[in-house]
């Protein structure tokens, strides 16, 4: 049999693949909320799911939702939320091309940074929510989620350089950003945060450019490896500063 792509240069069915897989992926940890089988959480309505394209280009990771976003059931949609996305917007992303998504699922009492504990709980979904949309680019927005990918970085030095890390047998660029709500506080990290928002469509040509995503097999399939393990990553480019 041909490969989705062959059959479908749109790649409409492997969207429609990822939307199923994505909607079966938060229902699997609504399931689990409700059986008290994850920290933080008491039920399924308390789990705030990933927003965006299924087959984005650019994943925004965030630390965990707040008040808004607990109430409304969407990342960020508060002030930081606000932020971030009218960034978004004046880079010139396009609703297709990227997804917003949290490390931890669920609300931390009194927007308390989430544990280790709680971190851990949920990373396995987040590595599942990686492999199905295979973005070309991650972005992480402040440490929690910068330190999923590079676990020995300081945000302070790392931020606005892209790196490519390794999960077993997998690449992903990931570009670690200041998070929007410390760049409300901080007049020196908002103008760090814009400026390296502005590199992402720069970062996304370039990798379009060498072609060296390593998130999806020559078949256009997803490749299923795990990626829990040996983590390794490296600074490819401080072209970009
Ligand atoms: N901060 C986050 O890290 N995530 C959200 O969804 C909102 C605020």
């Amino acid at each position: 049999m041909n490969s989705e792509s062959d059959e479908n240069p749109m790649g409409v069915g492997m969207q429609l693949g990822a939307v199923v897989q994505l909607t079966e992926l938060y229902a699997v940890i609504e399931s689990q909320a409700d059986q008290h089988l994850l920290p933080l959480a008491q039920n399924a309505t308390d789990i705030v799911p990933g927003e965006g394209s299924s087959t984005a280009q650019v994943l925004f990771i965030g630390e965990a939702p707040g008040e808004q976003e607990a109430k409304q059931r969407r990342p960020f949609v508060g002030r930081s939320g606000q932020l971030l996305r009218k960034n978004i917007t004046e880079i010139g992303l396009e609703a297709t091309q990227f997804y917003i998504a949290n490390v931890v699922k669920v609300r931390p009492p009194e927007n308390r940074d989430p544990s280790l504990d709680e971190i851990e709980a949920f990373r396995p979904f987040l590595e599942q929510e990686i492999k199905i949309i295979a973005p070309k680019l991650i972005v992480t927005l402040g440490r929690f989620s910068m330190a999923a990918f590079l676990p020995d970085g300081k945000i302070s030095q790392v931020h606005g350089r892209l790196h490519k890390v390794t999960y077993n047998d997998l690449k992903y660029f990931v570009l670690p950003l200041y998070h929007p709500a410390a760049a409300l506080r901080n007049g020196k990290m908002l103008t760090a945060f814009k400026e390296d928002m502005q590199k992402i469509p720069k970062i996304l040509a370039w990798i379009t450019t060498t072609n060296e995503t390593g998130t999806k097999s020559n078949s256009g399939k997803i490749v299923q490896n795990d990626i829990t393990s040996n983590l390794e990553s490296e600074i490819v480019a401080t072209l970009l500063q």
